[in-house]
C-alpha cells in the first residue's frame, strides 16, 4: 500500500537531509517543498517583480514553469529549463522567500502542485517523503506517518552555520541567528510549524546525531 511520510520542521532542524535519507532507505520519492517557494522567490527576483505586489506574485506562481526532482538522489531544480539548484540557496533568495511564502494565494497554488506530486508518486514509486513547514497539517494531513522535527535554538543555529559556512565561528553564528529568527517570525504568521498538530509525532533532535534522527524516523515508520 502506498505510503506518504510527512515531515515538518523549522530551519536547522535537519528536515531536508533526514527526509532525503529516509526516502533513500525506503526506496521512496522525495519532495522538498521549500525548494518550490525558493524557486518562486528566485523567479520573482529575476523578473524584477515587486514582492509586495500580491497579485503579480500570485500570477507568477500560477505560471511558474517549475520542475522539482522527486528522486532522493536528486537531480536539478529547474525553472523554464534553467538550472536553479544553487541559485535558490543564495542569501538574497533566503532573505526574500518568506515574502512570497506568506501570500495565501501563492500557498494555495504551491500546495495544489505539492498534492499533485504526492499523489503521482504514491502511484509511481509507492510513496513519498514530503518535507516542509505545513505538510503534516495542510498539504498531507492524511499521510500514513507525520513527524515534526524540533531542535533547540542553539542546535539549529549550530547546524545552520555549519551548512552555510562549513564552520561556526562566533560572528557567523550571530549573523545566522539574526537571519533565522527573522525568517521564523515571518513564516510563523502563516504556519505554526513549531508545534505539532494532533496525531503528529514530535522528535526533538537537539541531542541526536544525524544517523540517530534517521533511525528514529525509520523506527516510527517500520513500527
Ligand atoms: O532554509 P530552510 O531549510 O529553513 O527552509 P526551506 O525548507 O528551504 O524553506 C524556505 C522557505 O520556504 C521557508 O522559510 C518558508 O518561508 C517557505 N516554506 C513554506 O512556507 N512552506 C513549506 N511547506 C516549505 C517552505
Amino acid at each position: 500500500t502506498p505510503l506518504t511520510i510527512a515531515i515538518d520542521g523549522p530551519s536547522g532542524s535537519g528536515k531536508s537531509s533526514v527526509s532525503r535519507a529516509v526516502a533513500r532507505e525506503l526506496g521512496l520519492a522525495y519532495l522538498d517543498t521549500g525548494a518550490m517557494y525558493r524557486a518562486l522567490a528566485w523567479h520573482c527576483l529575476e523578473q524584477g517583480l515587486d514582492l509586495d505586489d500580491g497579485e503579480a506574485v500570485t500570477q507568477a506562481a500560477r505560471d511558474l514553469p517549475l520542475d522539482v526532482p522527486t528522486d532522493p538522489d536528486g537531480q536539478s531544480v529547474t525553472v523554464g529549463g534553467t538550472d536553479v539548484t544553487g541559485a535558490i540557496r543564495e542569501q538574497r533568495v533566503t532573505e526574500q522567500v518568506s515574502a512570497v511564502a506568506t501570500n495565501l494565494d501563492v500557498r494555495a497554488e504551491l500546495r495544489r502542485r505539492q498534492r499533485e506530486v504526492i499523489g503521482a508518486q504514491r502511484e509511481e514509486r509507492g510513496g513519498i517523503v514530503a518535507e516542509g513547514r505545513d505538510i503534516t497539517t495542510v498539504v498531507a494531513p492524511d499521510a500514513e506517518h507525520r513527524v515534526l522535527l524540533t531542535a533547540s535554538e542553539e542546535a539549529r543555529l549550530a547546524r545552520r552555520s555549519t551548512e552555510l559556512h562549513g564552520g561556526a565561528d562566533a560572528d557567523q553564528v550571530a549573523a545566522t541567528r539574526d537571519q533565522i529568527v527573522r525568517r521564523d517570525e515571518q513564516d510563523s504568521t502563516v504556519s505554526a510549524f513549531m508545534e505539532a498538530a494532533d496525531g503528529v509525532v514530535t522528535l526533538d533532535t537537539s541531542d541526536l546525531t544525524f544517523d540517530e534522527v534517521v533511525a528514529a524516523v525509520l523506527a516510527l515508520v517500520r513500527g
